[in-house]
């Protein structure tokens, strides 16, 4: 039975970069950044990235490389039996991310197709329609979804280097270019500099508990920490790879990108006098209109730049999707003894299930748990509990359980990079991490 590998560091730094720049970064952090006040949010999702991301990354990093295989088996490796579960939870935990994620994805194609055909605009009211229509619609959004998960499992079967890898290559700089192109139309609009104020002026007094643990939260998920993902992906690393340089380096693309998002986002809606603060459906119903609003004397420049937009959306979500839909192959893939297109297809089956679920709960038919909509609930369930959970034991793992030698040995790469850096980092997987995430572990519970 083959194992891939990466074949290029460059390979390594934006297949993983890939995995964590997704939806995270363009949908969800410009929406927190506006609700969280703006730049005193983004000041401190920083300092959380840099404290608990990229140590929490690197420990991933470790059990993945070290081990060589998938999740399951590679916590089994480094802790013993009771260990898989964590691994499993990881293979579990990416199985629904994923299946409520290619809802949204889905929702992003559509959109689109949509903005290519021109179909995009109009009044407030009827962007707001238009977006209420078509997600408690039975059969458009399900086709969608499953045509974004059908893509990834394309991917995925072409294999680590040649699908993955090479996919990444292609996708990760398209995706700047284009971030790029509506970050400069965006900047450039009359009264976009208030929107620039909001993303780089921090005002302090804004900060309360619930910013300083969203900005925590988010820092997971958009590292993709706490799935097994990361792991997985270091199982294709090889021993030169320096997991210190390497995290720091995808830490910084994956924060850059976010950051262009809101540079992408804000200048336009406060040029048009929107305020950014409508939560999750910010890319949906807002931004339709301001793009419009925005550029709206030049019909042409308005039609390009929503059909960048999506496409970006789709593109920065399926280097994610990819991601995920890896963890749970390579496992039934080794574990079961079938072939990796078989290992690929039991995936794309469950998902495909769950995401058939999430997609129906958003107004096709009642699939409530608790009064809550199941694709909500999936993400409550993962996001809020078994992300932190993840991570968490994943510190403890690493931190606690497996042989400072082993540890200490991936860290330098035996001896030969980052020693200086050693301690630090034992301590913030010892201490730091773990202390900051029961915080907000605790905090999304409600508890504090
Ligand atoms: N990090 C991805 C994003 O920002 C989401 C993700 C979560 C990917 C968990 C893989 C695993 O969109």
């Amino acid at each position: 039975m083959e194992r891939g590998s990466f074949g290029t560091k460059i390979g390594v730094i934006l297949a993983t970069a890939g995995s964590a720049v997704g939806l995270g970064n363009i949908w969800r952090f410009p929406y927190m950044t506006g609700e969280n006040g703006g730049a005193a949010f983004i000041f401190i999702y920083l300092i959380c990235v840099f404290i608990l991301g990229i140590p929490g990354m690197i420990a991933e990093f470790i059990i993945g490389r070290h081990s060589a295989a998938n999740a399951v088996r590679a916590y089994k490796n480094m802790g013993g039996k009771c260990w898989s579960y964590v691994g499993l939870m990881g293979a579990i935990t990416s199985m629904i991310i994923l299946g409520f994620y290619a809802v949204i994805a889905g929702w992003c194609l559509q959109y689109l197709y949509a903005a290519l055909m021109g179909n995009i605009g109009g009044d407030v009211t009827s962007v707001q329609n238009y977006f209420k229509e078509f997600v408690s619609n039975p059969i458009e959004p399900i086709v969608w979804t499953i045509t974004f998960i059908l893509i990834t499992h394309f991917v995925v079967t072409k294999g680590v280097k040649k699908g993955i890898e090479k996919v990444s290559n292609i996708l990760m700089p398209t995706l700047f270019v284009l971030l790029l192109i509506i970050v400069i139309s965006s900047c450039t609009l009359p009264g976009a500099i208030k929107g620039i104020e909001f993303l780089f002026y921090p005002d302090f007094s804004k900060v309360t508990s619930k910013v300083l643990l969203d900005a925590l939260g988010q820092g997971f998920f958009s590292l993709s920490l706490g799935t097994a993902c990361l792991c997985t992906y270091a199982s294709y690393f090889s021993r030169q790879t320096d997991l210190l340089k390497s995290s720091i380096q995808i830490a910084g693309i994956d924060t850059i990108i976010a950051i262009f998002a809101g540079l992408m986002i804000f200048p336009a809606a406060f040029s048009v006098g929107v305020n950014p603060d409508s939560g999750p459906a910010l890319i949906f119903i807002t931004l339709p209109n301001v793009f419009q609003q925005a550029f709206g004397s030049l019909p042409v420049f308005a039609y390009i730049i929503g059909v960048l937009f999506y496409a970006l959306l789709a593109l920065a979500a399926l280097t994610s999707t990819i991601s995920m839909h890896e963890i749970g192959t390579a496992f039934f893939f080794e574990e079961l003894h079938i072939s990796r297109k078989k290992g690929a297809w039991i995936e794309t089956g469950i998902c495909i299930c769950i995401g058939i679920l999430c997609s129906l709960s958003q107004g096709a038919a009642k699939i409530n748990i608790f009064g809550v909509d199941f694709l909500s609930c999936c993400d409550f369930l993962t996001s809020d509990i078994l992300l932190p959970l993840g991570s968490f034991l994943t510190c403890i793992l690493i931190g606690r359980v497996v042989d400072k030698h082993v540890v200490k040995d991936e860290f330098t790469n035996w001896g030969t990079v980052s020693r200086s850096f050693y301690a630090i980092w034992l301590f913030g997987i010892r201490w730091v991490c773990p202390i900051c995430i029961i915080f907000v572990f605790l905090h999304q519970l409600h508890i504090i």
